[in-house]
């Protein structure tokens, strides 16, 4: 057993790295030194460093070492939190790339958006360092990895019915979360896909180059499938809620069924009015893509129908609300709407996706409000719905990725870094909204997302 960033721990480490054959893959393009940081290292532990030094390059580890002043300036990364940090990202408890992206590690020199592109090798490393036995300051005892909660509880089914919300005297009460959020989609949800003028955009299209025609039929392609998906897949979730005699919660979910709808209507009709292409456009689906859209998504929100317990939910609703909604969708509505706003041009599209946008703040809200709900109600549900963020988030960047490594150069002045920063902040004002239900009084977070 070794102690935490001991100069053994660190020979240790770099003997792991260098057998893992997953992180040599994963980092075969990686050719930058990285120092990390332990920020309150106690006073006592005289045999530790504070920082050590990777030197990492292709794939190889070509040492781990105490790091020295001059190293501040050749590390193209430095990474940096307390140890209380450190500890669930070393024993697997914890996401490297998660804590990074939640700020919880930080990243003190170095851009985000280029370590995105290597979550796979951050998690090698740390399963790699995970190898080394290892003894925290402080503590006496070897790392032990904890089983983590899967809240399979089942929620109540109701098979015969005792009597009806509306006649029972309960009432509907409107000023729930999802009847506001209901009220508010009949205000502000009408709109017609076929009253949107787009003759000015079938001009812009025409004057566009071939990149620029290609990139947007790209892009579309995702959105376009994306919808279609959303309004499927949305179905075994509002069985939950009738089944659970969740009346106003199912009330709000029919306007965001028949959102998702016109969302799909949207997007096809641009497609087949504006681009005009008619053909199979599933070509722009890659493997990451594919794996979110074709398979987690549809496998989540069905697994309901089997399993209704609210640990499913809580994947379903991440899968769904907090990745799909809350980090592809919006982020790729934002670019999209920024390219076409710098350049003004697509004036159609640009109002279909102001819509398309409140819409999805609204199905954001009641993913927040669900998760929030959930975890309130039983606190060991947090684990489960920070194990799919996890996983689901490592999916999310390289979908993005995906998307820019397709072209040499985007036009319109898209940037990655600008796809990554923004779907970072959303997750993190979500994830920390969510993480507050845990103590907080549902009508207090329900007030709070009221005035988002
Ligand atoms: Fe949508
Ligand atoms: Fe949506």
């Amino acid at each position: 057993m070794h102690d935490l960033f001991s100069t053994p721990w660190a020979n240790a480490w770099e003997k792991a790295l260098n057998n893992n054959n997953t992180y040599r893959n994963a980092a075969e393009k990686w050719e930058w030194p990285v120092i990390l940081e332990i920020e309150d290292l106690p006073a006592e532990s005289q045999e530790l460093h504070s920082q050590l030094y990777l030197d990492l390059w292709r794939g190889e580890c070509r040492s781990v070492r105490p790091a020295l002043p001059e190293d501040n300036d050749s590390a193209a990364y430095i990474i940096s939190a307390p140890l209380n940090v450190w500890r669930p990202v070393l024993d697997g408890h914890s996401d490297p790339m998660m804590a990074l992206m939640r700020g919880k590690l930080k990243l003190v020199k170095g851009k985000m958006f280029k370590l995105a592109r290597y979550s796979n090798a951050a998690k090698q490393m740390v399963l790699s360092a995970r190898e080394v036995p290892t003894r925290f300051p402080g503590d006496n005892q070897e790392t032990a990895v904890q089983a983590s909660t899967n809240g399979t509880q089942p929620a109540e089914i109701i098979t015969k019915r005792e009597s009806f919300v509306t006649t029972s005297g309960k009432g509907l009460n409107h000023n729930s979360f999802p009847m506001r959020l209901y009220h508010k989609a009949k205000r502000l949800g009408i709109w017609n896909p076929q009253d949107i003028n787009i003759d000015q955009d079938k001009k812009d299209w025409q004057k566009l180059t071939a990149l620029e025609k290609e990139v947007i039929l790209h892009l579309t392609s995702l959105f376009q499938a994306g919808e279609e998906s959303v309004t499927q897949d949305i179905l075994p979730l509002l069985m939950v809620l009738a089944r659970e005699a969740r009346l106003e919660e199912e009330i709000y979910l029919t306007t965001f069924l028949w959102e998702e709808a016109k969302h799909v209507e949207f997007f096809h009709r641009y497609l087949s009015e504006v681009i005009t292409e008619t053909g199979d456009i599933s070509r722009f689906h890659g493997p990451n893509y594919r794996r979110i859209f074709y398979e987690l998504l549809p496998e989540a929100m069905n697994a309901l129908l089997e399993d209704p317990s609210p640990a499913a939910q809580i994947r379903a609703s991440v899968t769904y609300n907090m990745i799909v909604e809350g980090t592809l969708a919006e982020t790729g509505y934002h670019a999209y709407y920024t390219m076409l706003e710098r350049n003004d041009i697509m004036p159609g599209m640009r109002e279909g996706i102001t819509y398309l946008k409140r819409d999805e703040s609204r199905h954001i809200a009641y993913g927040i409000y669900l998760l929030s709900r959930l975890v309130n109600s039983d606190p060991s549900l947090w684990q489960v719905l920070e194990n799919r963020m996890e996983m689901m988030m490592n999916y999310a960047l390289a979908n993005i990725n995906e998307l820019f490594d397709a072209y040499p150069e985007m036009p319109f002045g898209l940037s990655l870094e600008d796809f990554v920063d923004y779907a970072t902040n959303q997750f993190n004002k979500r994830m920390d909204r969510i993480e507050r239900a845990i103590s907080t009084p549902m009508d207090k977070i329900a007030n709070e997302l009221e005035s988002d």
